[in-house]
Parts: structure tokens; C-alpha cells; sequence
């Protein structure tokens, strides 16, 4: 079988991991500029001050995703561009650049699919407390509709968030991302239900004025398997599935929180203050959403957790390995002797993503999915100056076979994202975690390298995967 033709075979980026300018054309500085330069946030203190320098470099990078065949870029827009302060005055520059690379897109037949929130949030923001704070999910909404104007007759394809789950565990419970703030269960609920309200505002204005296009939000995509079927460990699996699944796609895609979340956060006095009109704001918009994204590259493996910890990390800590247990230390992620895991502990498993993809199904019927990213960060052996990067080969193969199956099975899963398009900084782990089908060499002005998974996805491009 040929993958339809309307399904779109993208890879992606986001803007602080590929852009670099940080200050430049009156862009201003976002939270991750800050929060990269304390010193021993990030491995080797790397951060995005220059990244790839895809802004200068666009055309050049476009014209190699022209090349690739791909027929979809996800890239993300970067807030404190196109509103340095987070609201007030737009900065033209920064609405000129993002039409450069729309227009550049659409001249080699490349569809362009935005992100509007990929964690670089305007420093002013967060100074007022970020995604706890109600001015924040406000001056999202003005930068969510200013974008739509200005780029709305262009692009099609809208995400409003990127893994909600990510960068508030990591921003209030882990600190590994910005506010870095350790332990603050009550700050991560809150901060979650201020972006699924905005999420929905924004989805409420699109739809209300109209545009042509699509509109949906991307999340994580890790669904829990007990280790085994000791009802303890069960248990452990519908307490994480809830907690860090359904929290996150029930209100997007029923509009109302799940109940078992909900009364367990309640007995804690952990339930975000919400007011009856969000709550009526969600269920209206809930069935608005044109598709759900996901980003999945490992499930987790949970069993109860039997020691006293509560969570100390979490997928992205660049220091510790899984085992970790919940927040609320009911559960634990742990890694098992008969799984396979990437160089940073990130498990492999295509029949897990399957698996998941059964299970979104039948929770949340046929909602269109896209696989916003899915990829293996690893260090691209290099021979004889080629950039043999077979395992990624095999990584990608055998997920876009999944996805494959799961379109056979009659999912409605309508588009494929690699991460990434090309080598870019990977948050807390420099650049020596690699992504990309473009290989860039840092010792050589950032020179870009074609990959040999480069020529490998071009050919499942050209053949519609026949051959997976
Ligand atoms: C996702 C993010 O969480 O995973 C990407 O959307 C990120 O921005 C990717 O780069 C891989 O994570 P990491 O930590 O390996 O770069």
C-alpha cells in the first residue's frame, strides 16, 4: 500500500532551536535566553544565541527540504519576535521573516504547518509570571490573532501549543526548563488549565472569523503499560494514564477534566481556580478542534512506586535516567531489561505507538491525527566524512510502519513529522543530541551536510512508503 496522497510527509523544527538573531531585527528576549545563560542549566551551558542560524539561512534550508521531497514543514513562531514585550506594539520585522520563510515554503510546494507556542515565551511574560499568570494567557491570545492576520492567508495548518505536559512539569514540578521552578504542584495544574483556556480562545477566534485551514494542539504522546499485571502495578498504570494523558487531551477534545483527576487534585487542594465560564469555554470549543498532534517517540513502562520519593525529574532531566517517580509518588517510570533503549534512555517501541494510537481511538474516536514529531536524538557516526546515520534509518522506519498500520487499521492519522528537519539544539542537551536528516558541522561555520537518512526519507517521499 501507497500512504494516501493527501497525507502529508513534513519534519520539523521550532524557532529557538534553529533560529539564533536572538537580538536581532528588535526581536526581544524570551524566557529560554535567560534561562539558558545560568550557568549549568544546559549541557556545556550551550544555548540558542546563534543555534543553526536558520534565520539568515532559510532559503538555503528550505531549498534542502525542497530537495528532500518533503511536502510539509513544521516550524514554530517565535513570540518575542513578533511582540518583544509579549503585547504592546507588533514588530514588523519579525512578521516579514516568518512571511519570508511562508512564501518560501510555497514557492517550492511545501505546505507550511505553524506552532504558535514552541516554549519561548516573551521574558516580560514570564517576568509576571508566565503561564500562572492571567495576563500571560491574554497577550497569547493578541499574539495568536495578530498571527492568524498576518499569515492566515497563507497557511493552513495551525497548532496553538507544544507538549503542554513538557514544559509546565519541567517549568514547576522538574525546574529543568524555565521558570525553573522545583515542586510546585499547585503552580504546574494551574499553569496546564491557563494554557488549555487559551488554547480554546484562540481556537474560538480562528473559527469565528472564518479562516480556511485547520486548527489543533500537539502533546506528548507517551501512554503508560504497567510492567507486568500485579494490580498494583495496574493501578499504576490508569493513575499515570490519567494523570499525564487524559488530563492533557479530555479537555481539548471532550471539553471537561477527567473526574478521576479532578477529585484526586481536589482532596490535595491541588485543583487550578477556574471559573464556570472557562470551564463552559472549553466544553463550546472542544469539539472546534480540527485534530489532535502528537510527538511521540517512548511510551512509559510504570509500576507503583514503593519508595517515599516524590518526582525528582523527568523525560528531558539531561542528568538522570528513568525510574523516576510521579509527582505525586503513587507511580514510577522505569526502564526494563527486555526493552531497547536510545543513548539518553529513551525507549524504543513502534508497537507501543500502535498500541497508543488503538487507545486514543477508542477514548476519543476519530478525531485526525497528525504525528507532529517522532525521531531518535543520537551522535551521527561519521565515516570518512559521511554522516552514517543508520539508526535513525531504523528508528524512523519502523514508526512510519506503525503509522502505516495504524492507517490500514482505518485511524485517521493524517500527516507524519520527523524530528527534525535538520540538526538543531536540543534544549538541555546542546547540540550533541542529534535529530536531523541535515547534518550541521559546528567546526565549519555551520555548513550544512546532507544525511544519509536524508536520501532514505526522499525515496519513502517519492514512493509514498509503498515499500514500508
Ligand atoms: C520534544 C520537543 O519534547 O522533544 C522538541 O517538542 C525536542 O522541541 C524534542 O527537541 C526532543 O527532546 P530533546 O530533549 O531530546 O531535545
Amino acid at each position: 500500500m501507497k500512504m494516501p496522497n493527501n497525507f502529508l510527509f513534513g519534519a520539523a523544527s521550532a524557532s529557538y532551536q534553529v533560529e539564533g538573531a536572538w537580538n536581532e531585527d528588535g526581536k526581544g528576549v524570551s524566557n529560554w535566553d535567560v534561562f539558558s545563560k545560568i550557568p549549568g542549566k544546559t549541557f556545556e551551558n550551550t544555548n540558542g544565541d546563534v543555534a543553526v542560524d536558520h534565520y539568515h539561512r532559510y532559503k538555503e534550508d528550505i531549498g534542502l527540504m525542497a530537495e528532500m521531497g518533503l511536502e510539509s514543514y513544521r516550524f514554530s513562531i517565535s513570540w518575542p519576535r513578533i511582540f518583544p514585550n509579549g503585547t504592546g506594539e507588533v514588530n514588523e520585522k519579525g512578521l516579514e521573516f516568518y512571511n519570508n520563510v511562508i512564501d518560501e515554503c510555497l514557492k517550492h510546494n511545501i505546505v507550511p504547518f505553524v506552532t504558535l507556542y514552541h516554549w519561548d515565551l516573551p521574558q516580560a511574560l514570564e517576568e509576571k509570571g508566565g503561564w500562572r499568570s492571567q495576563e500571560t494567557v491574554d497577550a497569547f491570545v493578541r499574539f495568536a490573532d495578530t498571527c492568524f492576520q498576518a499569515f492566515g492567508d497563507r497557511v493552513r495548518h495551525w497548532i496553538t501549543f507544544n507538549e503542554t505536559v513538557i514544559f509546565c512539569s519541567l517549568g514547576y514540578l522538574s525546574g529543568a526548563h524555565p521558570p525553573g521552578i522545583e515542586g510546585d504542584v499547585k503552580a504546574y495544574f494551574q499553569a496546564t488549565h491557563n494554557v488549555f483556556v487559551a488554547h480554546a480562545r484562540a481556537v474560538e477566534i480562528f473559527k469565528k472569523a472564518g479562516y480556511d485551514g485547520e486548527i489543533g494542539i500537539t502533546h506528548v504522546f507517551s501512554p503508560s503499560f504497567s510492567i507486568d499485571n500485579d494490580p498494583d502495578n495496574k493501578f499504576a498504570e490508569m493513575h499515570a494514564n490519567e494523570y499525564a494523558t487524559h488530563w492533557f487531551y479530555d479537555p481539548i477534545l471532550k471539553g471537561t477534566y477527567p473526574e478521576y483527576v479532578v477529585n484526586g487534585l481536589e482532596a490535595k487542594g491541588f485543583l487550578p481556580e477556574w471559573t464556570e465560564e472557562e470551564l463552559d469555554l472549553l466544553k463550546r470549543t472542544a469539539p472546534m478542534n480540527d485534530f489532535i498532534g502528537l510527538n511521540y517517540y517512548c511510551p512509559q513502562r510504570v509500576m507503583k512506586n514503593d519508595s517515599a520519593l516524590v518526582m525528582a525529574g523527568g523525560r528531558e532531566n539531561s542528568t538522570g535516567r528513568p525510574g523516576n517517580p510521579s509527582f505525586d509518588g503513587v507511580y514510577k517510570t522505569v526502564m526494563m531489561d527486555d526493552k531497547v533503549y536510545t543513548k539518553w534512555g529513551w525507549e524504543i517501541a513502534p508497537d507501543a505507538f500502535l498500541e497508543g494510537m488503538r487507545m486514543l481511538k477508542d477514548r476519543y474516536g476519530d478525531i485526525k491525527i497528525y504525528i507532529t514529531e517522532n525521531g531518535l536524538g543520537d551522535e551521527d557516526p561519521i565515516v570518512d566524512g559521511e554522516i552514517m546515520d543508520t539508526p535513525r534509518i531504523e528508528y524512523i522506519e519502523s514508526h512510519l510502519r506503525a503509522v502505516k498500520h495504524a492507517v490500514q487499521e482505518g485511524i485517521n492519522v493524517a500527516g507524519y513529522y520527523a524530528w527534525s528537519v535538520i540538526d538543531l539544539l536540543s534544549w538541555l542537551n546542546g547540540y550533541k543530541k542529534q535529530y536531523g536528516f541535515i547534518y550541521v558541522d559546528h567546526k565549519n561555520g555551520l555548513a550544512r551536510k546532507k544525511k544519509k537518512s536524508f536520501y532514505w526519507y526522499q525515496e519513502i517521499i517519492a514512493t509514498r512508503a509503498e515499500d514500508l
